[in-house]
């Protein structure tokens, strides 16, 4: 495809945030054709990186401390992508189609696109503001945690999702005495069913790590840095580093200031528009409407990211629109691999494919006699097939998925061409 030749006149596009999704509308906008300036306006100063590796690859002992970088800085100069990094907008100007930075000047845009994902949520007891309490969405908080995942340490995590299980996979591992405090009944209740659960509880457990479930953290208390987490029941855990991996927030009040509709997440269409025609948002901070099965939901997911930017910069630039994807998530823990297809509600019908006890098997997710979702765990044999299937929300029988020796396209109760035709 030939260059296109940049317009530096016009107003440009503004894109607010450079994380997964603000970096791939920039470059969708140019792999299209777009020949309008692009701005991308970045809150850090180093070029944008990935977060994925931040609580997986990066804590490992001897992992090199740097942030991986989503593109060179080479790539967004070769496509005259411009940033202006270090600074943050302000506020969003409709009437005027400008954006007002924290250095106090204003830039006009053509079209604006929101993509400042979610933050950490806070943990709001007495004693969270205390120095070694961590949250981990930034390569700076990561490198610090690193640094204190030494042999011997005492970490104490508060929350059992993705981030809590990784990091505590990564303390264990560096030999760090672990404790893992969850209000709920078990780990990635938010995300997963009981079995997988259960076998996570019990590969964490092998590696030393401990679990304390229902806990409901009080306070983080010592003087002048956190020393114990105390829980409503009186008991203390003694800390020299605490980790607060407690879910996320949408980072939505640029665009609520703005007037644009909001409800968990800046509402956005099937083409990511928000309520004004002018302005798009992608990413963690968006709620979205329009994807494979037409719920509206907030997705904190890579794939969904880069599925939205690719509507977003189509949308701006023209040209073929892709088709939605079932959304997918992963995790690796103490090396084993759980990926999962589609999104898993609690009232789905669980259907387990295989023996936990074996190390590696599947779950099947049924809604309505539908597959919803998939769980793999230690193996991806499943993972493909599940996405298709659960793409032509197809009829499953429960008793053929639950052999494992069966393939799922084979558990397909549909025409047989049909099965055939997705194997
Ligand atoms: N005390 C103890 N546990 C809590 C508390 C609390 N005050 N508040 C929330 N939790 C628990 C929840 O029950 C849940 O199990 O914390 C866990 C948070 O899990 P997730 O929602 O998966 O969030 P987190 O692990 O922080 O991951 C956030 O980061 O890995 C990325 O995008 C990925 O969605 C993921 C996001």
């Amino acid at each position: 495809m030939p260059e296109p030749a940049i317009h530096k006149a016009a107003a440009p596009v503004i894109v607010i945030g450079a994380g997964h999704a603000g970096v791939a509308v920039a470059a969708g906008l140019r792999t299209r054709g777009y020949g309008g300036r692009i701005l991308l306006v970045d809150a850090q100063t180093e070029l944008p990186y990935e977060r994925p590796p931040l609580s997986k690859e990066l804590l490992k002992p001897g992992a090199p401390e740097q942030p991986v970088p989503l593109r060179k800085q080479k790539y967004y100069e070769d496509r005259g992508l411009e940033r202006i990094a270090g600074l943050t907008v302000t506020g969003i100007d409709r009437a005027d189609r400008s954006v007002l930075l924290s250095d106090g000047t204003r830039r006009e845009y053509h079209r604006l696109v929101i993509a400042t994902g979610a933050r950490a949520r806070p943990l709001t007891v007495p004693g969270a503001d205390l120095g070694n309490v961590l949250a981990l969405r930034t390569y700076d908080a990561a490198a610090r945690l690193k640094r204190a995942l030494v042999p011997g340490a005492r970490v104490a995590i508060i929350g059992a999702g993705y981030i809590g299980m990784e990091v505590a996979a990564a303390a264990a591992t560096a030999g760090c005495d672990t404790t893992v405090l969850e209000f709920q009944d078990r780990v990635m209740s938010r995300v997963t069913s009981a079995p997988v659960s259960h076998f996570f509880e019990r590969l964490h457990e092998a590696h030393g790590v401990r679990f304390v479930f229902g806990a409901a953290v009080t306070a983080v208390e010592g003087s002048g840095r956190a020393e114990r987490v105390v829980t409503s029941d009186g008991t203390a855990y003694p800390a020299d580093v605490v980790v607060a991996g407690i879910g996320v927030l949408p980072n939505q009040d640029l665009a609520e200031a703005a007037g644009l509709d909001c409800r968990d997440g800046i509402l956005v269409d099937e083409h990511c528009r928000t309520s004004d025609p002018l302005i798009y948002a992608a990413g963690d901070a968006t709620r979205f409407t329009g994807g494979f099965d037409g719920a509206s939901q907030r997705l904190e997911c890579i794939q969904s990211a880069l599925a939205q930017a690719e509507l977003v910069a189509g949308d701006i630039a023209g040209g073929p629109a892709r088709a939605a994807e079932v959304p997918w998530f992963w995790t690796v823990q103490h090396g084993v691999r759980l990926q999962t297809a589609g999104v898993r509600h609690p009232g789905d019908e669980v259907v387990l494919r295989g023996d936990p006890a074996d190390g590696k098997f599947s779950v099947a997710y049924l809604r309505h006699g539908r597959l919803a979702a998939v769980d793999t765990v230690a193996g991806l044999a499943d993972f493909r097939p599940a996405k298709k299937l659960i793409a032509d929300k197809a009829l499953i029988n429960p008793a053929a998925a639950a052999d494992p020796a069966v393939p799922l396209t084979d558990a397909v109760l549909a025409p047989a061409a049909l099965a055939a035709a997705i194997r």
